[in-house]
């Protein structure tokens, strides 16, 4: 059977975005793949998370996951800083990564642009930590969002060079979608660029009826199409492609005909998105408070995980550890 690994940092609540992106992958690979889902807190130390946030923010995510629909008796759910034996291949893995590929790498670079006074080291080695995310569990394949292709293919190349050092042991992780298609970006309702965490141009997995509508009736959008079949400005683009996302094909093709047609009105639009991501978005939310306020199973959850984790990543480490020549005396 093939691994699959994905993780997401626990940074703040789960949006649309890393839901459509990554999450409903994470349940269609659950009941066929050997699936290692987890929560990347090492990770989100690179921001510099208060250190009172930090629990919560790992507790809001396991219940986000879990109230998705992730089942921790089919697949892996853990926290990174639950399986040590990380930390250790990350060291190794660190000893063959060159610092002119890193200083390269496009999401370092945005990061130091946008926090120019925190450009610490960890935020450098990002892929190296990410790439031995997924190659301790020797995955095949990383279901994730587009913004994570960089990333990804730091990993093969991790992957590859291990590989060509020390003896083939690590399969190259593939991106991976079901449709075959592109690595999905879900845009944000501000206009331009990607539904983000902090960009406060998401809709969240928790947000409130109310919220959902307020935030969509704002969405920015132009002035409307003057001539037939006019090309759409990126705003526009973008609600078309969210509605594409969570509403039904005959809904899409509606408004993509009267936006050919001149007639479309853009406020009938954003209340038929409105109330289709919340047709998607509440039943999850009810969840989200149940799990989260129940702290027994998270706790049963997330020691299941560490365990299952622990067993595969030490297999591995023990393996790598001999490749590069420790020995005990
Ligand atoms: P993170 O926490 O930024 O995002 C988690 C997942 O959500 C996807 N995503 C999106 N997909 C489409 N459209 C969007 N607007 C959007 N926003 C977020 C991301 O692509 C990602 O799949 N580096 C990773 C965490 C990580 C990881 C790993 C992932 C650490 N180790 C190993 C896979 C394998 C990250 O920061 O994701």
């Amino acid at each position: 059977m093939e691994t699959v690994v994905s993780g997401i940092r626990p940074t703040g609540n789960l949006h649309l975005g890393n839901y459509f992106g990554a999450v409903r992958n994470f349940l269609k690979m659950q009941a066929d793949y050997n699936c290692y889902f987890f929560i990347a807190d090492w990770h989100s130390l690179t921001t510099h998370p208060k250190p009172g946030d930090l629990h919560n923010n790992v507790r809001q995510v396991l219940a986000e996951y879990l109230a998705c629909g992730i089942d921790p008796e089919k697949a892996t759910i853990f926290i990174q800083s639950d399986v040590k034996e990380i930390a250790e291949f990350y060291l190794l893995m660190n000893m063959n990564a060159y610092l002119g590929e890193l200083y390269r790498t496009t999401s370092f670079k945005d990061k130091a642009r946008q926090q120019p006074e925190n450009v610490n080291a960890g935020l450098l080695t990002y892929p190296v930590l990410m790439a031995t995310d997924i190659i301790i569990h020797k995955a095949n394949k990383v279901p994730v969002g587009k913004d994570q292709e960089q990333n990804l293919e730091m990993a093969r190349k991790f992957a590859r060079r291990f590989n060509n050092m020390y003896g083939d042991i690590f399969p190259e992780p593939k991106p991976f979608t079901f449709d075959g298609a592109d690595l999905i970006k879900v845009p944000g309702l501000d206009g331009s660029g990607k539904m983000g965490k902090s960009e406060g141009n998401g809709v969240f997995l928790v947000d409130e009826d109310k919220v959902i509508r307020k935030k969509v009736m704002r969405a920015v959008t132009d002035s409307g199409p003057t001539e037939e079949n006019q090309e759409k400005a990126e705003a526009v683009q973008n609600l078309f492609t969210l509605m594409k996302i969570v509403s039904q094909p005959d809904v899409l093709a509606h408004y993509e005909t009267v936006y050919n047609n001149c007639s479309i009105r853009y406020g009938d639009m954003k209340k038929q998105l409105a109330e289709d991501i919340i047709g998607f978005v509440a039943p999850v939310r009810e969840r989200i408070l149940d799990i989260y306020n129940n702290e027994a199973y998270l706790h049963q959850v997330a020691s299941m995980g560490a365990e299952k984790a622990r067993e595969s990543a030490s297999k591995t480490l023990k393996e790598v550890q001999s490749l590069i020549g420790f020995r005990s005396f």
